[in-house]
């Protein structure tokens, strides 16, 4: 079939989400359109090296612990050096494993995935791809520059201090009597650059709250405290260029103190409820707000905007994720299946918004 497209899927990587982008590409590998696409898998280890197809496929053969521990324990492509660790990455072989594709799917979640570093090497190669282009893709992983965009538009944003990482005992009682002083509790602590809740806290004292900021730090050197909304969480998913649309509204329903690492991935008592369960009026004030959020950012493709919804009935925008959870049982999948829209539908859609994206730009 010489007319198939030439379909890059680029997933692993050095975040901290490594594990569930190789269970999501290998949902991707088994469901895209194999009349449409030849798939070319991409797998990049947790030291930051990129294995050329023959060999992330042969590293995809072997045999796997089952899902849920895989995300606890090694992934298939973890072997070839230790997670987080900021190496030199030889690109050469990225730059051999990108020849002759056609269009990409960037998989990767969180930091080199997510962030607009990847967007900006496809960018360099000249290759579509699928998803946020460099500057949305960084706007959106970086929950500072998120919040500070959000509420340039207008956007409900939860109230919130950005401080740089403290430097030793005296800065870091400074920084959370500050702190104390500008929000009270109880507050989230965050790495300004994360995901999966990865180095979140919540807390309600200053001892707490020193310990929490101790932790995010380990992810990055800017930090977001924000104060804590007390509201349901809902989601919306945005799919499209300049012509986006909003998805129906879902609800997680977690049973921890927060949606956490083990709420997302391990917890088998977490819901997802698609539609979610909300009062006349809300759901088009949710998709209102999931594409001015998109908007602001300047996004493309596709995007997942998380809220929460307040008893008062109000509205928060928590985040956006410019590549959301996608397994088929993740939010941004069912979201669009709620609409009539199936897995495999939805990546051939995806690339063929990329290909028309691609076409946009300008050429100089
Ligand atoms: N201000 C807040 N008030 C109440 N709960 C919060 C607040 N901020 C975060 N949370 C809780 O923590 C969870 C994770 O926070 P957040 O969505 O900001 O980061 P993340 O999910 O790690 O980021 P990413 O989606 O980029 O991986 C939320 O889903 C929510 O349960
Ligand atoms: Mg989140």
């Amino acid at each position: 079939m010489p007319d198939r497209l030439r379909l890059g899927l680029i997933f692993g990587g050095r975040s901290v989400e490594h594990e569930v982008s190789v269970v999501t590409a290998e949902h991707v590998l088994a469901a895209a359109d194999r009349d449409r696409f030849e798939l070319v898998p991409i797998g990049v280890t947790k030291a930051g090296a990129w294995l050329l197809p023959e060999e992330t496929k042969r590293q995809l053969a072997k045999p796997a612990p089952p899902f849920q521990k895989r995300l606890v324990s090694r992934s298939p492509l973890a072997e070839s050096g230790p997670a987080g660790e900021v190496g030199r990455a030889d690109l050469r072989p990225a730059i051999d494993a990108l020849a002759g594709l056609d269009v990409v799917f960037p998989l990767v979640h969180g930091t080199y995935g997510e962030d607009g570093t990847l967007q900006g090497l496809l960018e360099l190669a000249g290759l579509p791809y699928v998803g946020c282009g460099v500057a949305a893709s960084a706007l959106g992983m970086d929950k500072a520059l998120m919040k500070a965009v959000f509420r340039d538009a207008g956007l409900p944003v939860a109230e919130h201090v950005v401080l740089r990482a403290p430097d030793g005992e005296r800065a870091l009682l400074a920084a959370a009597r500050d702190v104390e002083r500008r929000l009270g509790y109880p507050a989230f602590v965050k790495p300004a650059n994360g995901g999966s809740s990865v180095g979140i806290s919540k807390v309600s004292s200053r001892e707490e709250l020193a310990g929490a900021i101790v932790e995010a730090a380990r992810c990055d050197r800017k930090l977001v405290i924000e104060k804590a909304v007390a509201g349901r969480e809902v989601e919306c998913a945005v799919l499209g260029n300049a012509d986006a649309e909003a998805s129906p509204v879902g609800e997680i329903r977690h049973r921890r103190e927060f949606y956490d690492y083990e709420a997302k991935y391990l917890d088998a008592r977490t819901e997802v409820i698609v539609p979610a369960d909300l009062p006349a009026g809300t759901v088009e004030r949710v998709q209102d707000l999931a594409l001015r959020a998109f908007c602001a950012i300047d996004g493309a493709g596709m995007s997942r905007v998380d809220f929460f919804y307040c008893p008062d009935g109000s509205l928060v925008v928590d985040e956006i994720n410019t590549i959301p959870g996608f397994t088929p049982g993740s939010m941004f999948p069912r979201l669009w299946q709620a609409r009539g829209v199936n897995y495999a539908q939805l990546i051939t859609r995806l690339v063929d918004l990329a290909l028309a994206r691609h076409k946009e730009r300008p050429v100089v």
